[in-house]
């Protein structure tokens, strides 16, 4: 085309054939620049007219042949055009940009309106059992194979129930073991006291007045004491409590029934300690020891030298209580027990403080 400007032929151009044909490109790069809508496109387009051997840039070199009083003029003139492509350019380049975001948005959108399925799923957080409700459910499937049915009560409860009738009245020196939340409501007995019930065994309390025998039933739930809480005390725990009662029942019975729970919860070699213990409403009364789970009797931290770790009360149910809940004690026998629920995964999983249990603290709850 013009390269002839660029490379030393001698006629000189006549300046309004180089005007004409300035005009002509610029015309021409414009046009093309208008019908571009692809970064190569532009890029290919800058280096045709803008580059550096672009067209542009060979008409202005040509300038050099053109008499020096017309030279002025186009130079002007071609630099001129050269600013005005520039500009346009990145105008163009601008434009495209934000056109290509928009359109990516209005995609996304558009997915959005849908519901896109190929959109990864957000899983749901999968919830399990506090290790509390664990240990009630597995310590009552235990019970309940061996013919015990799983009862309730209320955890707010009489004195009567509470005390009374489990023969520990008013002035009974054993009620200063469980310091007691009294519920200070009034009631149509004016003369019932109320409380938080300090143990489950007010549940045996109600059972042996309202079933008739024989009676297999254990009943758990929440207990409360009015008491400072430390490692091993809280001012609410749970505790199980256990009642047979029928003809011929003997302190083998009780003994059976509780070395098989030892077995099945803490291990087949759990070796267990009966001792003789007081609670007013059993007859003899006893506790029961396990062999220690860390060192297996031969003494260590947790069963403090001993080699035996106590998990429970229990004892043969005494008649007075029996006989308050209109069963004959001539007639029928019964054993009854009472264990710390907390306690056992304490033992079993060498947990040293009960509060971990209520602590809310998600690290320690999903061990469980
Ligand atoms: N209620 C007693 C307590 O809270 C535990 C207990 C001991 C319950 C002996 C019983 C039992 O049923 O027979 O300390």
């Amino acid at each position: 085309m013009y390269s002839r400007y660029g490379s030393g032929i001698v006629r000189q151009p006549r300046e309004s054939e180089m005007r004409q044909e300035l005009e002509t490109l610029a015309a021409k790069a414009e046009t093309e620049l208008a019908g571009l809508d692809g970064s190569a496109d532009l890029e290919a387009w800058r280096v045709r007219y803008l580059g550096r051997k672009g067209d542009l840039t060979g008409i202005l070199r040509g300038l050099a042949n053109v008499p020096i009083e017309e030279r002025k003029s186009l130079g002007a003139r071609a630099n001129e055009i050269k600013t005005d492509l520039a500009d346009r350019f990145s105008e163009k380049t601008e434009d495209l940009k934000r056109r290509s975001t928009e359109v990516a948005l209005r995609v996304d959108e558009a997915a959005l309106a849908r519901g896109d399925v190929t959109l990864p799923g957000r899983p749901y957080a999968v919830g399990r059992l506090h290790p509390i409700t664990q240990t009630l459910n597995e310590m009552s499937e235990i019970f309940a194979s061996m013919g015990f049915d799983v009862v309730e009560g209320p955890e707010v409860e009489w004195d009567y129930y509470n005390f009374e009738a489990l023969n520990i009245p008013e002035e009974h020196p054993s009620r200063d073991d469980m310091s007691t939340f009294w519920v200070d409501w009034p009631t149509s007995r004016q003369d019932r006291k109320m409380l938080l019930r300090t143990h489950t065994t007010s549940v045996s309390a109600r059972i042996v007045e309202g079933r008739e025998p024989p009676i297999r039933t254990v009943q758990m739930g929440k207990v409360f004491r009015y008491e400072a809480s430390d490692a091993t005390h809280g001012t609410m725990f749970y505790q199980l409590d256990g009642l047979a009662v029928d003809r011929g029942i003997t302190m083998a019975d009780l003994k059976g029934t509780l070395y098989e729970f030892a077995r099945r919860y803490f291990g087949e070699d759990r070796r267990v300690r009966f001792r003789c213990d007081f609670f007013p409403f059993v007859e003899p009364g006893v506790e029961m020891a396990i062999s220690c789970v860390v060192c297996d009797g031969a003494g260590c931290r947790l069963c403090k030298e001993s080699g035996w770790l106590e998990i429970l009360g229990a004892g043969m149910t005494h008649p007075k209580v029996l006989e308050r809940g209109g069963i004959d004690p001539d007639e029928y026998t019964s054993f009854a027990f009472g264990i710390g629920v907390e306690r056992m995964p304490m033992l079993r999983y060498g947990v040293e403080d009960l509060r971990l249990f209520y602590g809310n603290d998600l690290r320690f709850l999903r061990q469980f």
